[in-house]
């Protein structure tokens, strides 16, 4: 994988007003190109965005898209998924040096040396992963379909599940699979959703959902808090982002607390405007995620960059694997 930065970047930051807002349209017609924005956005750039949604919904688009050109306002590993699934497309991202903390935690040379130590077992990698992960991989998945991909594989099948150790152990208490082997990694901002802080905001708020994303270090703990009664079962929520606007628009609570990236608050009071939502933890913020800024934005447009490249025949590779994800579980939001 390679990433063409360009050497200028945008010193000063741009006021995302109406003027820029309509630049951006502008500019995107003018290159065909379709803006796909994750729910961790800043407000502007989802607003702008032709479609705002969770990692599924959004590799299911750029899958679809008639767009000569796909402006990814995400992290790396998202707009690599769309190169792999649109090879001839030109994919750009506003900033290449937004990565991904979690996809770090796991290299393609460290997943071959696990797949030595289990001959015959089946690969689940989480989409948040490189492209050399992916080529090693049988099956991608997300948040919003892990258990259901997890489910399609015969049960005496001896699955690798990698990188994230929350969401894995989410997979595994859902499908009750004992040979189902998780590799220690975790998303710095998610795994920093503490159990004792969401024990805390739950009893400040005997009222509120609880609206938790399985990569959180306070999964395990919310379903502890329901299993011993603390908060009712029916309140506590594991949840894509995608799912997680699914369920705003669903509840009859007044009040949600919300542990997941700060971003996704802003979908979900747009989604349901009367409910009060609540971050757990209003530091959950990513900074490769807010690498995508307004003015970056309006210069990827202007100058086509950052273009993503994926090497063709890591892309081969790791192309089954990503078809496999986007035919399996309910689409997420955005579609
Ligand atoms: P989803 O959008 O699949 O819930 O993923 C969350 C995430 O952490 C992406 O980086
Ligand atoms: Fe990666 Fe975590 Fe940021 Fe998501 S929130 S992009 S998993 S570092």
């Amino acid at each position: 994988m390679t990433a063409t930065a360009s050497v200028e970047r945008t010193t000063h930051e741009v006021v995302p007003d109406a003027a820029w807002r309509d630049e951006v349209r502008r500019l995107a017609e003018q290159r065909n190109a379709v803006i796909l924005a994750h729910n961790y956005q800043v407000p502007e750039i989802q607003d702008v965005a032709d479609h705002t949604g969770d990692s599924l919904a959004l590799s299911r688009i750029a899958a679809e898209s008639d767009a000569s050109t796909i402006v990814f306002c995400g992290v790396h590993f998202m707009a690599e998924t769309a190169k792999i699934l649109s090879p001839h497309k030109t994919v750009l991202i506003p900033d290449a040096r937004a990565g991904c903390s979690l996809a770090d935690s796991i290299d393609a040379e460290q997943l071959r040396a696990w797949k030595a130590e289990h001959p015959g077992a089946v690969v689940v990698s989480y989409v948040n992963t490189t492209a050399e992960v992916k080529a090693e991989t049988d099956i991608c998945c997300t948040s919003s379909n892990a258990v259901d991909v997890v489910r399609a594989i015969p049960a005496e099948q001896e699955i690798l599940f990698c990188p994230d150790q929350f969401l894995g152990a989410h997979v595994r208490r859902e499908t009750g699979r004992e040979n189902l082997h998780v590799w220690a990694g975790e998303c710095h901002v998610h795994a920093g959703i503490n159990g004792p802080e969401l024990a805390e905001r739950a009893a400040a708020n005997p009222d509120a959902d609880l609206f938790i994303h399985p990569e959180c270090g306070c999964a395990t703990s919310a379903l502890y808090l329901a299993g011993e009664g603390t908060v009712p079962a029916e309140r506590v929520k594991i949840l894509s982002t995608g799912g997680m606007l699914t369920a705003a628009r669903a509840t009859r609570a007044r009040s949600v607390l919300v542990a997941t990236e700060v971003g996704m608050l802003h979908q979900l009071r747009k989604a349901a405007p009367d409910v009060d939502f609540r971050a757990v933890n209003d530091r959950a913020s990513c900074r490769f995620m807010k690498m995508i800024t307004p003015g970056a934005l309006l210069r990827s447009l202007r100058e086509g960059v950052d273009e993503v490249h994926v090497d063709p025949e890591i892309a081969e590779r790791a192309r089954g694997a990503v078809r496999r994800m986007i035919e399996i579980g309910n689409p997420g939001g955005g579609e």
